[in-house]
């Protein structure tokens, strides 16, 4: 019976994480889930179709508290995703999540929080980033639900996502392989190319969020990561090149200074340059900063049949026109 199933309601449901997450549990839990997705526009073609997977729809901005509690009302779960770059400041961030989860502390049905975030840069390799603004503001986030919301917190599960497969084709000015006048591609970081990344498909998150729910209070006060493999961006690029109709790509690595000022100069304001620049720098290393020990591997926990996607078949699957 439908009034049986666990409410998961999920925020930010028209992204790149909250996407998956809908149309992960309405095609393969729906026997116990039922999903109501929070959209900011429910008349936009994203939310159209994600009433039409079978997603109950709620509108709500992050900034509505009256609206957050209507759209989290009955919830016995909720997966939170905020985003730094929609005003690409912490203040904003925080804001928003702490809103959320001030709501999600009132709910007496909620039986867990899922809260996507990142790693502290600032603890990480000797306290160098310190202005990475975009993992700080997780940091602050983590630290304002735990202190202000206790209660909320015994019942968090902290959620790692690792470098997106889709940031090429997301962030291509920041992140992406360029093409050059003579068709060549080259993909320019301020990081060795031969240094590992830690990397996921974000379509992965949905099989991650699906395998924490069934297991009821057990990842409570844990942290999950979703990483499908680690690789250096050279061979990314190197397989990408393959695939993508043979064209030519060429890494450089770049100063960081190098990398902030390119940014800058393609109108990217300071702070975020900078912030940016620091992630970029840090992503490439020897060990794995968003899966050390203590922290579950999803693929230790989602269910034995779902493969996550590795950048291979990623490359394969994508349609990669835009950049081409
Ligand atoms: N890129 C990576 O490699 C990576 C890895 C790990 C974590 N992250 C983190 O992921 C976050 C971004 O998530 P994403 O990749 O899913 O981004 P996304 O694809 O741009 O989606 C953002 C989602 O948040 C919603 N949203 C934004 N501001 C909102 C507000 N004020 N009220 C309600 N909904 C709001 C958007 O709704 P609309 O449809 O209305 O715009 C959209 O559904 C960032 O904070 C980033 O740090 C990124």
């Amino acid at each position: 019976m439908a009034s049986q199933k666990k409410l998961v309601v999920v925020l930010g449901a028209t992204g790149s994480q909250g996407g998956p997450v809908v149309e992960h549990l309405l095609k393969h839990s729906s026997s116990i889930f039922r999903v109501r997705a929070v959209v900011r526009n429910s008349d936009s073609e994203k939310a159209k179709a994600l009433a039409k997977l079978g997603a109950e729809l709620a509108q709500a901005d992050f900034d509505d508290e009256a609206a957050l509690q209507a759209a989290l009302h009955g919830a016995n779960a909720v997966f939170c995703n905020t985003n730094y770059f929609d005003q690409n400041t912490i203040d904003s961030e925080l804001y928003r999540a702490l809103n959320v989860a001030k709501v999600a502390s009132e709910i007496p049905e909620l039986e867990n929080f899922i809260l996507s975030s990142l790693p502290d840069a600032r603890d990480l390799f000797g306290g160098k980033y310190q202005r990475n603004f975009i993992y700080n503001s997780k940091a602050y986030i983590k630290e304002g639900i735990r202190k202000g919301f206790p209660e909320l917190w015994k019942k968090t599960t902290v959620f790692y996502v690792a470098y997106y497969h889709q940031n090429w084709l997301k962030f291509p000015a920041v992140f992406g392989p360029i093409k050059q006048q003579d068709g060549t591609f080259i993909l320019k970081m301020p990081h060795p190319g031969n240094f590992p990344v830690s990397m996921a498909s974000s379509l992965d998150t949905g099989a991650i969020v699906d395998a924490i729910l069934k297991a009821g209070s057990k990842y409570h006060n844990q942290t999950v990561a979703l990483v499908s493999e680690r690789m250096p961006e050279e061979k990314k690029l190197a397989i990408w090149a393959q695939a993508a109709l043979g064209v030519k790509a060429v890494y450089q690595e770049v100063t960081p200074a190098e990398y902030k000022k390119g940014l800058q100069a393609a109108g990217v304001p300071v702070a975020l340059a900078h912030g940016l620049m620091e992630l970029s720098e840090l992503i490439a290393r020897e060990e794995d900063y968003v899966q050390p020990p203590g922290v579950i591997k999803g693929q230790d926990i989602v269910d034995r049949s779902y493969e996550l996607t590795n950048w291979e078949r990623y490359v394969k699957e994508e349609d990669w026109s835009s950049l081409l």
